[in-house]
């Protein structure tokens, strides 16, 4: 018997895991950055399968030249990368503008960043149906297709039409607003309708879930959902469909060996003792406006100011990895974090100590790890974010159980870790100012009970148990109607 766990695994998003850099005939690939990538690249290499994503570039004139530098990758990888290539307009209106320009800060409660442009909803619609041609070309009735994230919502009702019957689930990695943001979108029925085309649907929290059971019941007031043990049973325009949620993880035993590896540890030495031995508070994200940087930096600013006897003696680290850089928003963000920086780097420097070590490149992972491990805090304040998988990597680098977790209520991850973490409201500063001060402080029983507990569970929860929890709630129903499939 043919199911999920067993089918051929095909994902599809937005982007392949590697991202193309230089020009016809010169063609390099570097790791694509991201939570998305970071967790789903550790369950292909293990089970083997198909990615269809964008490579990154809008280059349509080389094709053959990007081809012929995916196989080599592909075989490196132990499964098989398939591009969809995006013209200069289509990275414009459908990637930056409807993804990056709408749904992503609606979703993420930033209503007033939106642009709701007409143009963009249109490109919308034609690169999905790309992405479905692509598919359509690639994937056997018997594979078991799971699609990813905000860029490709309208993926499965693009696939309806096909003779080829496809078994299509969905997982959102991003939070899913309440209703009265929702619905502020002008497409907003359009997007819900598209949703249940899939037979199931994940989200990262119960939290998203519920927020997304609102808008459809506003949108379609005949719709029902009831609960069947952990999942929604939802039937709505005519369809019925599961959805639950299931929050994404990390590779813990990638990072925790890695962390314990004799290389490692001395890359940790050196940047403790580049930093004087001092405390090391960190933070580590994509350059986002959702991550909270500024309020961070904010928040440290204060901690400084109201203890003074910190001064010297803490540093805070922040390694930014370049986002979206043809989003004006991302733009203007990186200059406000560097002025903002070099603010309180002007206040409060002194001789033999600079408060703010501010980072702006990708690390690769032995340096990441080792920096993970060298920081005593991690300071993760995002304003809203559907997991947030820093919070869990830091964590599974501390062998030691020697870490703080400083972490926002509005991070999924806090579902998971809320109990151990110190929980801050990012918009709160001098909340969050005490919470550093509490972190640095905490004794070192404390801070061992509660990093043990973290690491236990981000063990137990890690990336191979969400694929497979995900794999055996969606089985049965994506399979209800495809008995032939079975045989
Ligand atoms: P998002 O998916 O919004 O980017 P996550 O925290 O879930 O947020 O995932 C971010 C991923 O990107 C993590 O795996 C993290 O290790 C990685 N990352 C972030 N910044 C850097 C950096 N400067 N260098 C290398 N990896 C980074
Ligand atoms: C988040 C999103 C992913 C996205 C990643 C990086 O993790 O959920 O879908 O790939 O950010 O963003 P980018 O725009 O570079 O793909």
């Amino acid at each position: 018997m043919m199911n999920q766990l067993s089918s051929r695994l095909v994902v599809v998003s937005n982007r392949l895991p590697v991202v193309l850099e230089g020009k016809p005939g010169q063609w390099s690939i570097r790791p694509g950055s991201g939570g998305l990538v970071t967790a789903l690249s550790p369950i292909l290499r293990n089970r083997g399968g198909l990615w269809i994503g964008w490579v990154g570039t809008s280059d349509t004139i080389d094709i053959p030249g990007i081809k012929t530098v995916l196989g080599p990758a592909s075989e490196a990888s132990g499964y098989r990368l398939l591009p969809v290539f995006l013209s200069e307009e289509e990275v414009r209106l459908f990637y930056q503008g409807f993804s990056n320009e709408i749904i992503w800060p609606l979703f993420h409660d930033l209503q007033t960043r939106c642009r709701f442009e007409p143009d963009y909803w249109r490109a919308y619609g034609e690169v999905n149906r790309k992405f479905a041609r692509v598919v359509l070309r690639h994937a056997r009735e018997e594979d078991f297709l799971w699609i990813h994230d905000y860029h490709l919502i309208p993926l499965a009702s693009m696939l309806e039409d096909s003779p080829k019957q496809l078994r299509c689930a969905f997982f959102l990695h991003i939070p899913f607003p309440p209703a009265d943001i929702f619905l502020k979108l002008p497409w907003r029925k359009e997007l819900v309708g598209a949703l249940l085309r899939y037979r199931f649907l994940a989200f990262q929290t119960e939290r998203d879930l519920r927020h997304f059971l609102q808008s459809l019941k506003a949108l379609f007031p005949d719709s029902r959902a009831h609960r069947e043990g952990d999942l929604f049973r939802i039937d709505a325009d005519g369809r019925t469909l599961r959805a639950g949620s299931f929050p994404i993880s990390i590779d813990y035993r990638d990072f925790d060996t890695l962390a314990q590896s004799r290389d490692v540890r001395r890359r940790t030495r050196e940047i403790r003792e580049k930093h004087g031995h001092r405390k090391l508070l960190l933070g580590v994200d994509r350059l986002d406006y959702t991550k909270g940087i500024l309020e961070r930096l904010q928040a440290f600013r204060r901690f400084l100011e109201l203890h003074p006897e910190q001064r010297g003696k803490v540093t805070l680290v922040q390694l930014v990895v370049p986002s979206r850089q043809d989003v004006e928003a991302y733009r203007s963000l990186k200059e406000e974090i560097e002025k903002l920086v070099s603010r309180i780097n002007g206040a409060y420097t002194e001789m033999g100590w600079v408060p703010v070590v501010y980072l702006y490149q990708a690390l690769d992972r032995p340096g990441l790890v080792a920096l993970y491990q060298a920081a005593e805090v991690a300071l993760v304040t995002s304003l809203k974010d559907g997991m947030n998988l820093v919070a869990k990597e830091f964590c599974a680098c501390h062998p030691g159980r020697d870490g703080v977790l400083v972490l926002s209520e509005f991070a999924g991850a806090a579902v998971q870790m809320g109990r151990e973490a110190l929980l801050v409201n990012p918009y709160d500063l001098e909340g969050m100012a005490e919470a550093i001060h509490r972190a640095v402080e905490m004794s070192e029983d404390e801070r061992r009970r509660r990093m043990g507990r973290l690491r236990a569970r981000i063990r137990q929860q890690d990336v191979f148990w969400w694929v497979d929890s995900f794999l055996r709630a969606s089985s049965d129903q994506v399979l209800e109607n495809f008995p032939e499939a079975d045989l």
